[in-house]
């Protein structure tokens, strides 16, 4: 799985100001994304234990939350946030990030070439180093989705499933520690300090995508676009749903159904 994705990558190197030149050159169809030379191979099973995994759910339905408590429990685990990512290069204010941004703040998707080059860049050093994978924030459609499918396998997706309402509620009272990402709520989950990240003392901030109107355009796209990865996923038998309010519930049940999964560490 390595070496294809090394290769993909040196082929599609992923460079800052890809919106941009993706908007002055003709438009990339996803399928030429995935090389010929890769398509005509089968997707990859995965080496030893690793299982790939995904976490679904709308906007602000705690995927973050609970992929932070996945990797406190299963050490084998890196964690890919396309979110995460996106926003640093925002604040590094790279072309990607310039660009990226006016799609996040109006409330809209990243278009799917570049969430697609993106994500198989920074998966390269992840896959094939004997740790489980997990993506958070990708796929978002589903030609996301079947790009994915062109070079691996997924083995476990956990949807999660958190009523609206009380999504809007929860996005009013997040925080955030810009520089890790690190994610609080005054309701939930509030720092030591009014304001400051337990770690670093610094200050927390909201983020711009969080403004109630950007939310709503947030659950309109979750629903438009990447609510039928639910019915793509579980057609091939590896989804499972978590329905419920409370993420600290919710958690032991995805943690049993890991471990079900043959996820020990
Ligand atoms: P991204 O950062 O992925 O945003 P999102 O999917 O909208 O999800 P969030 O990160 O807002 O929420 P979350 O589910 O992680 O919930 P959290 O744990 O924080 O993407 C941002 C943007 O980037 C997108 O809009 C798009 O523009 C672009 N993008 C990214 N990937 C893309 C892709 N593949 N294709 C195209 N564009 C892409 O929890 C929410 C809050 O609830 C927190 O405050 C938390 O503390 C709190 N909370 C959690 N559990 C509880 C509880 N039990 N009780 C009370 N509060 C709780
Ligand atoms: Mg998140």
């Amino acid at each position: 799985m390595r070496r294809f994705f090394s290769r993909y990558v040196t082929r599609q190197k992923f460079t800052t100001g890809a919106i941009s030149k993706l908007k002055e050159q003709p438009r990339i169809p996803v399928d030429s994304i995935i090389s010929s030379t890769t398509r005509s191979t089968t997707s990859t099973t995965h080496p030893s234990n690793e299982k790939f995994m995904l976490i679904l759910g709308k906007p602000g339905g705690g995927k973050g939350t609970i992929s932070s408590k996945i990797l406190k429990d299963f050490p084998d685990m890196e964690h890919i946030s396309t979110g995460d990512i996106l926003r640093q290069h925002v604040r590094d204010e790279t072309e990607l990030g310039k660009e990226a941004k006016e799609y996040m703040d109006h409330g809209d998707l990243v278009p799917d070439e570049v969430m697609i080059r993106l994500v198989l860049d920074y998966s390269t050093n992840s896959i094939g180093n004997g740790k489980h994978l997990l993506l958070d924030g990708f796929p978002r459609t589903i030609k996301q989705a079947a790009a994915l499918d062109e070079s691996i396998n997924v083995d476990v997706v956990v949807d999660l499933n958190i009523p609206t309402e009380i999504i809007v509620e929860r996005i009013a009272d997040r925080w955030i520690h810009a520089a890790s990402g690190r994610v609080y709520n005054y309701s939930y989950n509030p720092p030591l300090n009014h304001g400051k990240d337990d770690e670093s003392g610094e200050d927390l901030v909201q983020r711009y995508d969080d403004k109630p109107k950007t939310v709503r355009k947030r659950l309109d796209a979750y629903d438009k676009a990447t609510s039928p990865l639910i019915q793509y996923y579980e057609k091939k038998g590896v989804l499972k749903t978590f329905s419920g309010t409370m993420s600290d519930k919710i958690y032991p049940e995805v943690k049993k159904w890991l471990n079900k999964m043959g996820m020990n560490r």
